[in-house]
């Protein structure tokens, strides 16, 4: 299959098989890759909590409304989490960046106020969430991004002095009757005539 077909196959998992384990030779490439995404002036405001502890996940799935049952019959679970704080950000970038990239962050980023930096940090977050997506369908591993959890209650579960959970993915394997996958459910999009433009 080539790559157009695994994004054509990779879909949201709604029910996993509680059984189903990803191996820990692609949960080590998965931590790898998710480090590599790319980030505006190479910022990487991020933490990605990798969770295969169950206790932990039935804890993190009690916060996580209509996903529980996902969370809790998932192999892992990984959080997404951001910089709280951009003094924090500051200190990161200063000295490990060259001098243009900071002065980047300075003039057109932090000069907008504290609620656009915020934002900005968490854009870069959502790139890796693609990046991980992308790879996970690379790989076969089945999946389920999550905004639909508490990121307060994860906070105060993963206790993180300096960054703060915006998002999860579910990894696992799909159960045989998971009603949404593309050969019971297709998979619906806006035409390519409504998204993609050519000039
Ligand atoms: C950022 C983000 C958050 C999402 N949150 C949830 C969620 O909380 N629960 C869920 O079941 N699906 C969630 N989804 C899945 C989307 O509904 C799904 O990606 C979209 O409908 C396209 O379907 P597909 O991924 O199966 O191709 C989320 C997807 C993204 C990218």
């Amino acid at each position: 299959m080539n790559f157009l077909e695994k994004m054509k196959s990779r879909y949201t998992v709604k029910k996993y098989n509680p059984q189903g384990k990803i191996s820990e030779d692609k949960i080590q490439q998965l931590k790898e890759i998710v480090q590599l995404s790319p980030s505006s002036i190479n910022s990487q405001p991020w933490n990605f909590v990798f969770v295969s502890d169950s206790v932990i996940k039935e804890q993190l799935g009690e916060a996580s409304y209509w996903n529980k049952e996902k969370i809790v019959e998932s192999s892992h679970l990984i959080v997404f989490q951001v910089l709280k704080h951009a003094e924090d950000f500051e200190k990161q970038i200063e000295g490990r960046l060259p001098e243009g990239s900071v002065n980047f962050y300075k003039n057109f980023v932090k000069t907008k106020g504290e609620a656009a930096v915020k934002s900005w940090m968490g854009h870069q977050v959502y790139l890796s969430l693609g990046v991980l997506l992308a790879a996970c369908a690379e790989m076969g591993i089945d999946s389920t991004p999550m905004e639909g959890i508490d990121p307060d209650q994860y906070d105060i579960i993963l206790n993180n002095e300096k960054y703060e959970t915006l998002f999860a993915v579910a990894l696992g394997v799909k159960a045989e009757n998971d009603s949404n996958q593309p050969n019971i459910t297709p998979k619906t999009r806006q035409n390519k005539e409504q998204v993609i433009v050519e000039l």
